[in-house]
């Protein structure tokens, strides 16, 4: 059994909380959030005990995992920490937001030799598997050009937009890792248009809410990304992708919250059942979970690690850098 401790009882950690408790070979022994009434509401109807810091847990031995989930600005520094405290590490994307501190912090883990795991859940959808299986498989020849698509429901809050580091960093970069994995190759340049369309507040932010990003890699796949903090139009189009090669075309749809479609005498029924990621990609959690678990207790490599995060935030910053600059950038890693 592989004992975890989870930090940060927001959005996402009421993604992970159940799953880690719901697994069979991994147990659920407390939630740090420094809002008690959160860790209490998420940890004790599973059983957990609820802390407000995370020195103890770091000192207890008995606690093998981490799954880092709070605030992007706080993950570093408690990757770290567990890392000198022997923990298996599951942490959010991203790392972090700064490209020196985050190769610091690779340095750290690195050294300490624990297992880390960084959230791109994104490839444990069975769509995106089943995408990359058929393209390395060569079923559609060279890709010629990607099309991802990514639109929330509804923007997340102003608080959560001030310490995201930016719509590319923050939610785009889901995509931007989905194209080096199932390319197998690093895009080199960056092309990206950003406004401020949906909420003013998300501009005195300091962010853009409505992007799009173009990439380029060294063998000639070109790329458009696009991502947006609304989806008025409900679950159609709100993710999707397009993977167009010499051969033919891959194609993920919606499939949300299934792909079921209905119909009446009026015409398709309306989908209007939308909550958002936690259900579009509920079975990703659960086998990036699973994954997890499975490479700490058997030793395995990990699907994602350190150098992942540390590229797909490169292409981040080229893309933010690109989007301030209103020109192409190119990606040096
Ligand atoms: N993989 C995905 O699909 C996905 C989806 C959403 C968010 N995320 C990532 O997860 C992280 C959290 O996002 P969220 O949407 O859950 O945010 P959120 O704002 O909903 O929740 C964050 C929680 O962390 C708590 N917190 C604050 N400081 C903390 C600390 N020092 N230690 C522990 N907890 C602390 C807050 O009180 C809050 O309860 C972000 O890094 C984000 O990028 C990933």
């Amino acid at each position: 059994m592989l004992d975890f401790c989870l930090f940060g009882a927001g959005r996402i950690g009421k993604v992970h909380a159940p799953n880690i408790a719901g697994h069979p070979k991994a147990r659920l022994k407390c939630v740090v959030d420094p809002d008690l009434d959160a860790a209490q509401a998420l940890a004790e109807p599973l059983g957990a005990k609820a802390l407000a810091t995370g020195e103890a847990a770091l000192a207890d031995d008995s606690i093998g995992a981490v799954l880092i989930c709070g605030p992007t600005t706080t993950h570093i520094d408690q990757t770290e920490a567990a890392a000198n405290a022997g923990k298996a590490i599951f942490c959010e994307k991203p790392i972090g937001l700064d490209i020196e501190r985050v190769e610091r912090c690779i340095e750290v883990v690195t050294k300490t030799g624990v297992p880390f795991y960084l959230g791109f859940d994104m490839r444990f959808d069975p769509s995106f598997r089943e995408v990359r299986d058929a393209v390395l498989a060569d079923a559609i020849g060279h890709v010629e050009q990607i099309i991802i698509v990514g639109r929330d429901p509804v923007p997340p809050p102003i608080a959560y937009v001030e310490q995201s580091g930016g719509i590319f960093r923050d939610s785009m970069i889901h995509s931007i890792d989905l194209v080096r994995w199932i390319l197998e190759e690093d895009p080199s340049e960056a092309f990206a248009m950003g406004e401020c369309l949906i909420d003013p507040a998300i501009g005195r932010a300091g962010d853009v809410d409505s992007v799009m990003l173009m990439l380029r890699t060294p063998s000639g796949t070109i790329c458009t990304l696009s991502n947006a903090r609304h989806a008025p139009q409900g679950a159609e189009g709100s993710f999707g992708a397009q993977f167009f090669g010499s051969k033919g075309l891959l194609r993920v749809g919606t499939a949300y919250p299934t792909a079921t479609e209905g119909f009446d005498a009026n015409g398709p029924l309306a989908k209007r059942d939308f909550p958002g990621f936690q259900q579009r990609f509920a079975d990703a959690y659960r086998h990036e979970l699973d994954h997890f678990v499975n490479a700490v207790i058997d030793g395995t490599p990990m699907e994602t690690g350190l150098e992942d995060g540390r590229r797909s935030l490169l292409i981040a910053d080229a893309a933010t850098e690109s989007a301030q600059q209103r020109q192409p950038v190119t990606i040096r890693y």
